[in-house]
Parts: C-alpha cells; structure tokens; sequence
C-alpha cells in the first residue's frame, strides 16, 4: 500500500472545520483505493503569531519539505494586522518550496448558482494556470522621498525566461492531459507592457512549437476580464503571469458559485505541493458548523490528483458532483447550505 504523508495546516477561523471535513473524505477517497495517508498537524497561523511572534519559522519549512504534500485550511485573523500573516505564511511556503504554480479549476456544478445568466455547468468548465512566485510578487522595487511631496514607490514585474518557460511549459502538459479543446490561452497585456508581455508572449510560441496539437489563443487580460463573463465556454487553459492570475482567478471563483466551492493548489511539479480552498478563514463564522466544506474537500481532490493517485481524486470529483446533484446542498453561502457543514462532509464521504 502507498502511503503518503500529508502536513496539515488547519489554520485560522473556519479553517480547521473544513479541514476535518476534507480529511473525512480524503479518508474516504483513500480506503476505497487502497492508499494509506498520514497526517501530521501544525499549528501555524493568527493563533500561534499572536502566542509567539512567529508566523512560519525556517526550521518548520525544512520540516514541512519531507512531506508529500501540505493540506492548508485558511490563514487569517482578525487581530493581526493584514499582510503579516499572508507574507509570512502563505507567501513564504509558495517561495520557499518553490511552488511556481498556482492552479484554479474554474467548474460549475450542478445545482450550483453562478451569477453569468444562461450559463450552466456545459459553459463553465475551463482551468487557469497562475504562475506563483515571480512578478510583482517578488517583491523587488523601493521607496525613496518618503513624506515628501515627489515620495516615489516602485515595485517591478520581474520575470527571467525560465520562469516564464517551466510555467507555460507546464500549461501545455495540462492542456495536452484534459485532452478538451486543446487550446491554452496566454493572457497579458502585451500592448503596454511591452517587455515583459513580450517575453511571455515569444515564449508561449516557442514553447508551442514543441505541442503542434495545441492551439495557441492569447487575450489581453482587461478584455479577458469581459470574456470569461460574456464568453466563458470559450476557454480550456489559461495562463499568465501572477499578479493578473490573482485577480482573473477571483472573477473564475465567483462564476463558479463562490468562495464555497473553489479550490486552488500551489504546485511544485518536482517538489512539495500544498492545496487550499481559497475562500478565506471567515471569522464571524467560526466554530458555528454553517461554513461551506466544498472548497476544502475539492482541493483535496486536487492534492490526490497532483501525487499521482488519479483515480481516487476522480472518486472524490465524482462524489462531490454526485452530492451537489442530489440537490441537499441548497446553496454555495455560509449559513445557507440547507446542512451543516459536517453533514456536507459526510454526504459527500458517504458518496465516495
Ligand atoms: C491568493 C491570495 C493571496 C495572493 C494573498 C492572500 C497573499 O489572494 O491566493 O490568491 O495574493 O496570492
Ligand atoms: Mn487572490
């Protein structure tokens, strides 16, 4: 029996319930497969920074690199001033171990509301690649006359080529894998910026040369915006660069019926991967069973298919559609499911 070892970060707020609800139907997932996981908790997040001053000490990424994967509630507290928490945690793991990657399905399952009119599941079904760790996010750039009328703030879309490459490298893989449309649209904006654009614009072409089966499409990302709201069936992958990812990926999370449901993993392809929904830790409903575990069940999904255990996150896709057309689940909204959210996990185990 394969056995993996999974880190587990339930985090802050509402992040440890859909967490216990996630690892009910990974368990699930696992028993009908035959794959052994093993879990091991760690208790970073709001919590621990106000206890200790410490958000993800280096000592706990060498530890979190002997793992297979790293399952990740929310982080997030009220008491902690934003960004703290986000840069030093969040950020910290995506640079540390490297996770070049962000990946957001963009689905709509039956029963589930989307707010683009006369658009259903046969509509919204495509995946966004976000590259993870450079552009703006690197964080390059500076202040100077700082209080003075002419203050001066920069910080640089940074990008070098093999950046650039392993990311739309790894697009095209995807693209050829769901075997769909087989188009990867490159989204920039090329017109204005015209360096880095540019080079992510060679490299897409480059790089396509090798997948003659592939369609190249590329949009600039204010029209993609209209789009993936006028035109959503139009695509099959996305890439881009990861400012734009972050915001594109936020419209995809909201035509997909919300923070409820959707699920991102932050990809290393060679490395260690941690998986998350993206909806937040959701304070003011802490503790109140009301919060949606969808999200946080799909990514574990998303973490069985990135270890290679197919089948079992297709068992799992599978019982979280089956849930959802059953029609129990009465909406994607905290507080308004119809159930709780451990009775969510548990139809959802229960349809493994
Ligand atoms: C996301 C989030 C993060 C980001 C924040 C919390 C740092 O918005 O995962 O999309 O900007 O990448
Ligand atoms: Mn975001």
């Amino acid at each position: 029996m394969t056995t993996y070892n999974i880190a587990v970060i339930p985090g802050d707020g509402t992040g440890p319930e859909v967490v216990r609800e996630g690892r009910k139907t990974l368990d699930a997932a696992a028993a009908k497969h035959g794959i052994g996981l093993n879990y091991t908790e760690f208790d970073f997040g709001g919590q621990r920074y106000l206890r200790t001053g410490e958000t993800l000490p280096d000592a706990a990424l060498d530890d979190l690199r002997t793992f297979d994967a790293i399952y990740l509630g929310a982080i997030g507290h009220p008491d902690v001033k934003p960004g703290i928490l986000e840069k030093g945690i969040l950020l910290k793991a995506r640079f540390a171990l490297d996770q070049y990657i962000n990946l957001r399905p963009v689905k709509l399952y039956p029963n589930v509301e989307t707010p683009l009119k006369d658009k259903g599941p046969d509509e919204i079904d495509f995946v966004i690649v976000r590259e993870n760790t450079g552009g703006i996010y690197t964080g390059m750039g500076g202040s100077t006359m700082v209080g003075t009328p002419f203050e001066i703030a920069t910080q640089l879309m940074v990008y070098s080529r093999p950046v650039v490459e392993r990311c739309i490298r790894y697009a095209y893989d995807l693209t050829r894998r769901r075997n769909r449309k087989k188009q990867l649209t490159l989204v920039h904006k090329n017109n204005v910026l015209t360096e880095v654009g540019d080079l992510w614009v060679r490299v897409h072409r480059e790089v396509g040369a090798e997948y003659p089966d592939i369609k190249q499409d590329y949009n600039h990302v204010d029209a993609c915006t209209m789009w993936m709201v006028k035109s959503p069936e139009f695509y099959d992958v996305i890439v881009t660069e990861n400012l734009f990812g972050d915001i594109i990926t936020d419209l995809g999370a909201i035509i997909q019926g919300g923070m409820g449901i959707a699920a991102g993993g932050n990809i290393n392809p060679e490395g260690v991967s941690m998986f998350e929904p993206i909806g937040g830790s959701a304070p003011k409903y802490t503790g109140q069973n009301v919060i949606n575990p969808l999200a946080a069940i799909s990514a574990g999904g998303m973490m069985l298919d990135t270890l290679g255990e197919h089948e079992a996150a297709s068992s799992l896709d599978k019982a979280v559609e089956a849930a959802l057309s059953s029609g129990r689940i009465k909406s994607m909204a905290a507080g308004r499911m119809g159930m709780g959210t451990s009775e969510v996990g548990d139809l959802v185990a229960s349809l493994v």
